[in-house]
């Protein structure tokens, strides 16, 4: 900020002399005192001290002048310094230019000229408190509007981290409830075939031909390896939240990995007659865990495979940008509807079909897999079309140099 400045017009030269000297001898020390002559000097003194940002607390001046009155004078300066007290020097009783002052230039006193010095020096004084005053209180009622302002943010910004916890907390509740829900319907109906088959076979074994006997180990064999794919997954899927599989990334080529899986569904390709192109280029790298990664590619494979009808086909392929090699497995088979693609990657929500050929299965392969692509740091997410088919992508980083 500039100087602090008393402003004092008058018409006649000694009256402006005298005035500046009483103040001058009594503010000196704090105060620059600035006299024009005229109401129009005046104003272009007022601006350009404005302009330099000094701090006018008191504004004197007489009323009668030759071009501008002291009452218009005011009228225009309160226009440009709200905040100054005008102080009006009269010579007679003018009763209505005191009225016009205080009404348009909001007058702070009027002193009837002669003046006594100290009455003058007084009323100064005065101003400057009310003007030092009014500013401390304009001060401190920014400072606390800020200061709300900021509690404010900071209660918004607590109220919003509070509702995020409440979502993750409703989130992993649900999923516990899902969890033992699986748990409590998924794993019993199988135990229940398998204990009252077993129970029949224990106590009338001889009733049964060898045919008989057969085929019931085969069901038997179908549903403990049932109840065991769903026992892994859950424990897979609990681990993961518990951070308790070992992650090791490494450079790895998303081709091999992608082949070693489809060998694993060779009967099953033949069986329902569809084709996997591995188009994956066999020279891109990516940095993640080949454990994990590998059991992503055998869930989208199987899930493709099991969605296809007979003589359906299978793409790999893959598209890179600057960070992310972003794995695509496309097959042309009975597809999802929106509400249904919503439902996916979600273990507090059920979603599962048989297969086109009657294929079963536990309904968490994906909400794995997305886990798994999310601890490589990537993302995994599903398109679909109902009738037309499904393409599952993936990101992966690409290795350090
Ligand atoms: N490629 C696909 N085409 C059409 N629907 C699919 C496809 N992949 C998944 N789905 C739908 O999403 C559901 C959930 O898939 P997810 O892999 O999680 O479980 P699942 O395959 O039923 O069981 P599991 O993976 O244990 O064998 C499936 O039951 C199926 O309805
Ligand atoms: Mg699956």
């Amino acid at each position: 900020m500039g100087e602090r400045v008393i402003f004092c017009v008058d018409d006649e030269d000694i009256v402006l002399k005298s005035l500046k000297r009483e103040l001058k001898k009594e503010f000196g020390d704090d105060f620059v005192v600035e006299t024009a002559e005229n109401g129009q000097d005046a104003l272009e003194l007022f601006e350009e001290l404005l302009a330099d940002q000094s701090d006018i607390p008191v504004m004197i001046s007489d009323h009668i002048m030759p071009d501008m009155k002291g009452d218009e004078l005011l009228r225009r300066i309160h226009e440009l310094s709200p905040k100054t007290l005008k102080i009006m020097l009269t010579g007679q009783a003018d009763l209505l230019a005191v009225t016009n002052a205080i009404n348009h230039a909001s007058l702070y006193r009027y002193i009837a000229k002669p003046w006594e010095a100290t009455d003058l020096i007084l009323t100064v004084k005065e101003a400057i408190l009310k003007y030092d005053h009014e500013r401390q209180l304009a001060e401190q009622n920014r400072l606390l509007h800020n200061m709300n302002a900021i509690l404010e943010e900071q209660v918004k910004k607590r109220t919003a981290e509070l509702e995020a916890q409440k979502q993750a907390l409703a989130l992993a509740n649900a999923s516990k409830d899902k969890f033992f829900s699986i748990i409590a319907h998924d794993l019993r109906t199988p135990f229940n075939g398998l204990i009252g088959m077993t129970q029949l076979f224990s106590e009338n074994i001889e009733a049964y031909s060898l045919d008989d006997l057969k085929k019931g180990f085969e069901a038997l064999q179908k549903t403990s390896k049932t109840v065991y794919e769903l026992l892994e997954n859950l424990l897979t899927w609990s681990r993961l939240q518990r951070g308790a599989i070992d992650y090791f990334p490494q450079e790895i080529s998303p081709h091999r990995v992608a082949g070693t899986a489809i060998a694993l569904f060779q009967a099953n390709m033949e069986h329902k007659q569809i084709a996997i192109f591995n188009n994956l280029s066999p020279t891109v790298m990516v940095y993640a865990d080949l454990n994990m990664i590998n059991t992503v590619f055998r869930n989208l494979l199987s899930n493709a495979l099991k969605f296809t009808p007979t003589g359906g086909a299978i793409h790999l392929s893959e598209r890179e940008n600057n960070e992310y090699i972003e794995i695509m497995v496309s097959d042309t088979g009975i597809g999802m509807k929106p509400e249904e693609l919503e439902k996916l990657f979600r273990i507090d929500v059920k979603f599962i079909r048989v297969g086109t050929s009657g294929e079963k299965g536990t309904g968490l392969g994906l909400v794995l897999c997305k886990e798994l692509v999310a601890q490589n740091h990537g993302n995994l997410w599903a398109e679909s079309e109902a009738g037309k088919g499904t393409t599952f992508r993936f990101t992966l980083p690409k290795p350090p140099f």
